[in-house]
């Protein structure tokens, strides 16, 4: 067993940074007022990340506000994960179903214990040993809660989300709290998640419930973390994200298909509540295009009125004049490239309400996993249609 185990100090047994609840005396040039007033009517304010703001902005979570987190897979909307109340906005905020749960985000190892049972149990603790590298990191797991965690959080489950963010903006922020921060992807339910700070503002956006954003650039990954289950004799996999199944069951010794649910995520018993089939879904229809590999789509029948295309690689400019407007997410149709600029070039040409957006697939390998798991949410309204 490795010995990041032993080395666990009990939430309250010092070891954290504090930062005394409300003001902290040297903010106030920040002008409070500028910030207290902001929940409800007027817009959240957008901030470089430096440490004052860090500071402020972990004043506001203690306080019970909401803040706008930048992380390295996409803008988080954060909480104190150990106040009910404050939890309870974020469901509002996003007009989220409280049964869907949220991730628990902390600062290191040793604060694990702030969101999970302590000690695990020795399956989950033998197969966190066989992880805990990849933190911080892409990857969330679930297993038993802290009783320190409310059911708010955990939608009443008795396990939790937990992650480790590597982002230095989340890091800080987590360092400088006292507490573990709750946080989902900060857009309206079922909406594309925000990979950068704008795009927590306008009509989609959640910013009206916010005290205010870190801005800490756009987000390097572009999807959400990869989620597993521990726990079982095989962990499973409940979301594809930038870590791979196959990375993950090498590390577990087990074959990486015995990680993958079978009978779908929609039906039956949800593992992870928030992988409906529709989601991520632009307000214009997507249809997917194949691009001549394993995804099993074929190309769109030909459609009129004004249609986007998201393109993964350059197209011939005999294809482009059919479209409104073209996006190229990667001169090369590199998958890291593509997976750090998809959403937001759905959102742009969600903004431009065409007729259809036309994206191009990949095939399965790699990020191309969790790539083709969000496009199929997104698209889904579109395949129901027929
Ligand atoms: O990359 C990410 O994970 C981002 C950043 C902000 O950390 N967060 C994120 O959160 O994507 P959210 O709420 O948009 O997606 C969390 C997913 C949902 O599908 C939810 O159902 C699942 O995690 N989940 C959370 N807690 C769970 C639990 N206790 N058991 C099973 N699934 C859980
Ligand atoms: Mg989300």
């Amino acid at each position: 067993m490795n010995d990041w185990g032993q080395s666990f100090q009990s939430p309250g047994q010092d070891s954290v940074s504090t930062l005394p609840r409300g003001r902290s005396p040297e903010l106030n040039y920040l002008e409070t007022s500028r910030f207290t007033h902001r929940c409800s009517s007027s817009p959240a304010l957008i901030f470089p990340a430096t440490d004052e703001t860090i500071l402020r902005a972990a004043s506001f979570l203690a306080d019970g506000q909401l803040v706008g987190l930048p992380t390295e897979t996409v803008y988080g909307l954060a909480a104190n994960a150990w106040d009910a109340a404050a939890v309870r906005k974020i469901f509002v905020a996003k007009s989220r179903p409280p049964n869907n749960p949220l991730i628990v985000h902390v600062a290191s190892i040793e604060r694990l214990c702030d969101a999970i049972q302590w000690p695990p149990t020795e399956i989950v603790q033998r197969q966190l040993d066989a992880i805990v590298d990849l933190w911080p990191g892409p990857l969330t797991v679930v297993c038993e809660r802290s009783q320190r965690i409310p059911n708010e959080v955990t939608a009443g489950s008795l396990l939790v989300a937990v992650r480790i963010p590597a982002h230095d903006v989340a890091l800080a922020l987590l360092d400088a709290c006292d507490f573990p921060i709750a946080a989902p992807s900060a857009n309206r339910s079922k909406y594309i998640s925000p990979t950068q700070p704008d795009h927590l503002f306008g009509a989609a956006g959640i910013s009206e419930h916010i005290a205010m954003v870190l801005d800490g650039g756009p987000c390097r990954w572009g999807v959400e973390s990869t989620i597993i289950k521990l726990g079982d004799a095989n962990p499973t996999l409940l979301r594809p994200g930038a870590i791979s199944h196959r990375e993950l069951a090498g590390r577990f010794g087990i074959e990486p298909d015995s990680m993958l649910m079978t009978g779908g995520v929609n039906e039956g018993t949800l593992l992870a509540p928030g992988m409906m089939r529709e989601h991520y879904s632009p307000t214009s229809p997507l249809v997917l295009i194949d691009g001549n590999h394993d995804a099993g789509l074929s190309l769109p029948q030909p459609q009129r009125g004004r249609i986007g295309r998201i393109a993964f690689a350059p197209i011939a400019a005999q294809d482009a004049v059919s479209y409104a407007v073209v996006e190229t997410l990667s001169s090369t149709g590199d998958l890291e490239e593509i997976s750090h600029r998809l959403f937001a070039a759905m959102r742009r040409l969600d903004d431009l309400h065409l007729d259809a957006i036309h994206c191009d697939t990949c095939s399965l390998a790699g990020l191309g996993h969790a790539i083709m798991d969000r496009l199929r949410r997104a698209a889904a309204r579109t395949e129901n249609l027929d």
